[in-house]
């Protein structure tokens, strides 16, 4: 994409920008460099995941450009990186034809169909050497982008493969991909690319937790989720939703004087990928391989098959391809699927099983959930029995009832859940849900606010379900992360009258727990330093593990940032919490309702007289610093920290996190399926490369 000079320029120009704030943008010549470093920024970000500014620096940069259009609008450029977000709503998403029609593939599941395909293809063409490419199969919405004299034009959903809806707008704002992108060094003026638009799973599953923490329904899956966020009217809502496109394809490219340039300037599959790598784009290009023959093929499809989890996008299979394009256009297609692709499915993830009868679980936050009960069905190896339906409104839209056969999916790290229910197959036997009006534990009358999604029990001490939640939440890993003690014990010692809030926590008798079957000194011990270590952690830590309705881990780290002691908050008007980065009215409330409660104002009291940190001050200073002065880079899937935790973690105990690795790294912490950054980390020789265990020991 860049090379080594362009790369050392642009490292310059950033670094002159970013030090010289006072410097105003005013002609044309600056408006052009810094998009220029702006756009190489975005592709280190989107495009390869290794950004080597902060978001905070990127946005410092992209204030500066702003503001200088905004004072002369004719140096607005059309593929500025500031002119990706319309403000406008879009009224509908027009019909469009694809210049190519957009067709399926067709599925093979094992070497036999695989042999056969590849004596099909050869029994067609005259090429001596075939080739085969295979790179991953991503499942997410799939989609065709038109770029015309180097700038994008038009981009479109698949429709029916003929017909697509038109949806410029949003994918405008997907960074990854291009406003303009120079086609024409390949002698193209206009091309016609296809992709998928998808959802990286960590981003997923953390839209979703804060969307259930909210009381709005979970978003079904990475791949209906990219479709839907798609076709949404509001650009700034698209721009939410941490979509990401890879190309894969090229099904047009001609030259200035309309003839095409596939199969004859442009070769093969992998060049057309190899070009929209130089140009700036996300696509399988460290994924894709070449081989001669199907053992290969098959051996690579099985490798990726058993790294899939650990990719960070949902893959549903490979993708293999006839690589030289003039073979593809000697094999042509059928009116379903190009004879020259083929895809190679993974183990399905889906299976049919029968919903046996649903239950209702009572959240730590009083939230009522359906949980439904299934006859035991095997999913990629898991045995799955039991999945949240979330709440009322995704038991409607499905219409969902007991004894009916539902489609189950289990994607990743996604937990199960029921993707359908198979109306078709009724008998007449099935029976409505019908949902409580009271707490299935306590009785209390279920309140259920209009702008929620949720029944809720509100008799938030007396309800022993959430006060039993309320505990687990307080220990779990990313509250007070008090190792060792999960939901078992606290269960145990509830039940035993030992543990009734979380104060009591900070009161147990270990003397009473030594005597209880199972315990012996040893794991008294760790209990009791677990617990004394955790009187230490940082504020933000104690306020998401108290629990207010709304406030995640971010918005706890926001209000731990604005106070010296945690009884401060007290004292915000809703006004003021509003006032805070990303608080809205109805976290605002949540905080607000959460200190009005003077029994939750004792708690705070006891768990201070107990010696559980409440300050900000104090945590700093009582946690330990041993990785100041340290820079990490993190790479790869860690077994029980997701990045940004790991980042926090490292934080917490003084040391810096960048993005790429460089000769000041002192650690590298590697997961599962660490790449590039692994190998340079290697090359350079002075970084310690380090798994989650060796990090946990540093910090211990
Ligand atoms: S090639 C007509 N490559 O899978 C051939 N397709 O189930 C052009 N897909 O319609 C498609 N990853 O939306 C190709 N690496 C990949 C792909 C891929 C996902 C989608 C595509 C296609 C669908 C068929």
């Amino acid at each position: 994409m860049y090379s080594p000079e362009e790369l050392s320029m642009l490292n310059t120009q950033t670094q002159d920008w970013l030090s010289n704030s006072q410097q105003r943008v005013s002609n044309i010549e600056q408006v052009k460099e810094l998009s220029k470093v702006l756009r190489y920024h975005e592709w280190r970000y989107y495009v390869l995941s290794d950004p080597i500014v902060s978001d905070f620096e990127y946005d410092q940069l992209f204030k500066k450009l702003k503001q200088a259009e905004e004072r002369d609008s004719n140096l607005i450029l059309s593929d500025s990186p500031t002119q990706r977000i319309s403000h406008a709503l879009t009224k509908d998403f027009p019909e469009v034809e694809h210049i190519v029609p957009m067709l399926s593939l067709d599925n093979s599941y094992d070497i036999d169909d695989l042999n056969d395909w590849e004596k099909r293809i050869k029994g067609m063409i005259n090429e001596g050497e075939i080739t085969f490419s295979a790179e991953p199969k991503f499942d997410g919405s799939g989609i065709s982008v038109i770029y015309e004299n180097d700038q994008f034009l038009r981009g479109a959903t698949r429709g029916d493969g003929l017909i697509g809806e038109e949806i410029t707008t949003n994918l405008r704002i997907l960074k990854s991909l291009p406003l303009s992108a120079a086609f024409s060094k390949y002698g193209i003026q206009k091309v016609e690319i296809r992709g998928e638009v998808v959802i990286r799973k960590d981003v997923f599953k953390e839209m979703n937790t804060k969307r259930i923490e909210e009381g709005l329904p979970p978003l079904a899956n990475p791949r209906n989720s990219a479709s839907g966020s798609l076709r949404m009217q509001d650009p700034q809502e698209v721009a939410k939703r941490g979509l990401e496109a890879f190309v894969y394809h090229v099904s047009y490219a001609i030259d200035i004087e309309g003839n095409s340039v596939l199969g004859s300037k442009i070769e093969t599959h992998s060049d057309c990928i190899n070009m929209l790598y130089s140009l700036g784009f996300k696509t399988p290009y460290e994924e894709l391989n070449i081989y001669d023959n199907t053992d290969k093929l098959l051996t690579y499809c099985n490798e990726w098959e058993q790294k899939r989890d650990s990719y960070p996008y949902e893959i549903d299979g490979m993708v293999l391809k006839v690589n030289s394009l003039s073979a593809q256009e000697e094999v042509g297609s059928t009116s379903h699927h190009p004879r020259w692709a083929m895809a190679f499915k993974f183990k399905a993830r889906q299976a049919s099983t029968k919903l046996l009868d649903v239950i209702f679980n009572v959240g730590r936050t009083g939230a009522v959930t359906p949980v439904a009960k299934l006859k035991p069905v095997q999913i990629g190896g898991v045995t799955v029995s039991s999945v949240s339906m979330f709440n009322e409104e995704f038991l409607l839209t499905r219409d969902i009832r007991i004894g009916d056969t539902v489609l189950v999916e289990r994607a990743g790290d996604v937990i199960p859940y029921i993707a359908k229910s198979v109306h078709d197959v009724r008998d007449g036997s099935e029976k409505s849900i019908i949902y409580p009006s009271e707490c299935p534990i306590c009785n209390s009358k279920l309140i259920k606010p209009e702008e929620e999604a949720v029944w809720r029990c509100e008799n938030i001490y007396g309800c022993e379900a959430q006060v039993v939640e309320r505990m687990i939440h307080f220990v779990s890993k990313n509250s007070m992360n008090i190792k060792g003690f999960g939901d078992k014990y606290i269960r145990r010692f509830h039940e035993l009258g030992m543990l009734n809030t979380i104060v009591d926590i900070y009161r147990l008798d270990y003397d009473a727990i030594l005597n209880l079957e199972g315990f012996k000194e040893k794991s008294v011990d760790n209990l009791r330093s677990a617990i004394e270590v955790s009187k230490k952690q940082s504020l933000h830590r104690l306020i998401f593990g108290l629990g207010m309705r709304y406030v995640g881990e971010q918005t706890a780290k926001t209000l731990a940032n604005s106070v010296t002691d945690i009884l401060e908050l007290k004292d915000f008007t809703e006004e003021q919490l509003m006032e805070l980065e990303d608080i809205g009215p109805k976290v605002a409330n949540g905080i607000k309702v959460f200190f009005e409660n003077e029994e939750n104002i004792l708690v705070i009291e006891s768990l201070r007289s107990l010696g559980v940190n409440t300050t900000r001050e104090a945590a700093s200073a009582t946690f330990s610093n041993v990785l100041a002065g340290k820079t990490f880079v993190i790479t790869g899937t860690l077994p029980s920290y997701s990045r940004d935790e790991a980042k926090a973690k490292i934080e917490d105990f003084g040391g810096k996190v960048t993005g790429s690795v460089s000769a000041k790294t002192d650690y590298l912490l590697a997961g599962e399926a660490a790449g590039s950054k692994l190998a340079k980390a290697q090359s350079i020789g002075t970084v310690s490369i380090i798994n989650e265990q060796e990090f946990e020991n540093l910090i211990k």
